[in-house]
């Protein structure tokens, strides 16, 4: 039987990723730093560990005794390991934690890592994708056979323009631009699926449904039921802003540098899966809640 280390397994796409290598067959060894969070349900529909998991790996990914053997024994590691509305610093986490459970991959000789990264990301300046590609460097040079998933945005980041629908109107830098934004479950088997091929390289991989972010924004409406209200911004406000909001916190200046570029630039992967925002706009409408219930 095949044992797979799963990190950043309490996310929306690591729970995900749990549940699909679990269906497989795999033996999953998961690490989180909370096992009685992990069992919760997840965000967004993501699902609850519990009985998903045959070996967990609990600590902090930033402590290096715990990460020294956290790879031992496995035969491959899938990495959705990052910071996204965690306080910590990218560097520590999506850099320094991968880059340690990647020397740990190598040290305990595992044959395949895979990590999950952004479209993108190398052509982006914030902080955020200047670490996660610092570490896809050193993965893809690393003694370890490699695989880069590049996905656009995940449906749980959609409900950022569901909320603003919600609110009565989304906000959009460029309407024009386009994404084809992935479900977790999608992501999750696209993973997998690559994991079980083995074989190295690097893919961008997206959801079947191609939107521009008006149409996106519309979707979102519609599903609500409410009237269609878009405010384009000018780009060019974009600068100023990030000024001011680095003067009250760097880090969530990094985060609206980082998510105004994905709205900025076309994101599109090859579409696979077969779950529709449509569909999870309408199963979210009425029930959603800022927290991701
Ligand atoms: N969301 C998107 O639209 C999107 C798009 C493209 C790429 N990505 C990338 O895909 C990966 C997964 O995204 P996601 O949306 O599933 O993120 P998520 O829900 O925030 O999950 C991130 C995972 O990383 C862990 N993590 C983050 N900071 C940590 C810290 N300081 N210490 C220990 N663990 C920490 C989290 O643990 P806890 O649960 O304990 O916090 C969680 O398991 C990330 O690298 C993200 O950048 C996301």
């Amino acid at each position: 039987m095949v044992k797979t280390l799963v990190t950043g397994a309490t996310g929306y796409l690591g729970r995900y990723l749990v549940a699909e290598l679990h269906r497989r067959g795999h033996t999953v060894r998961a690490v989180a730093r909370d096992r009685s969070r992990a069992e919760q349900p997840g965000s967004w529909g993501a699902p609850s560990l519990s009985g998903l998991v045959d070996e967990w790996a609990i600590g902090e990914v930033t402590d290096s005794t715990f990460v020294g053997d956290v790879a031992k024994g496995v035969d491959s590691v899938v990495s959705a390991l990052g910071v996204t509305t965690q306080k910590a610093d990218p560097w520590d986490i999506d850099y320094g934690a991968n880059r340690a459970i990647l020397t740990s991959a190598e040290q305990h000789g595992v044959g395949l890592f895979c990590f999950v990264n952004v479209i993108g990301g190398d052509r982006c300046t914030a902080e955020l994708t200047k670490a996660k590609t610092a570490f896809v460097e050193e993965l893809t040079t690393s003694s370890v056979p490699s695989q880069v998933i590049d996905p656009p945005g995940y449906f749980s980041d959609m409900m950022q323009i569901f909320g603003m629908a919600q609110r009565g109107r989304a906000y959009l830098f460029d309407p024009e631009r386009k994404i084809n934004p992935i479900h977790g479950a999608d992501l999750a088997a696209a993973c997998a699926d690559r994991l079980e091929a083995g074989e190295q390289g690097r893919w961008e991989v997206g959801g079947p449904d191609l939107f521009t972010w008006e149409q996106l924004a519309e979707c979102a409406f519609d599903a609500l039921g409410k009237t269609r209200r878009i405010t384009r911004i000018p780009p060019g406000v974009l600068t100023p802003i990030l000024g001011i909001a680095s003067l009250f916190s760097k880090r969530k200046a990094d985060t609206l540098r980082f998510v105004t570029f994905g709205m900025l630039n076309d994101s599109v992967g090859t579409p696979t899966g077969t779950h529709h925002l449509a569909d999870f706009f309408a199963a979210h409408a009425g029930t959603s809640s800022a927290g991701g219930a």
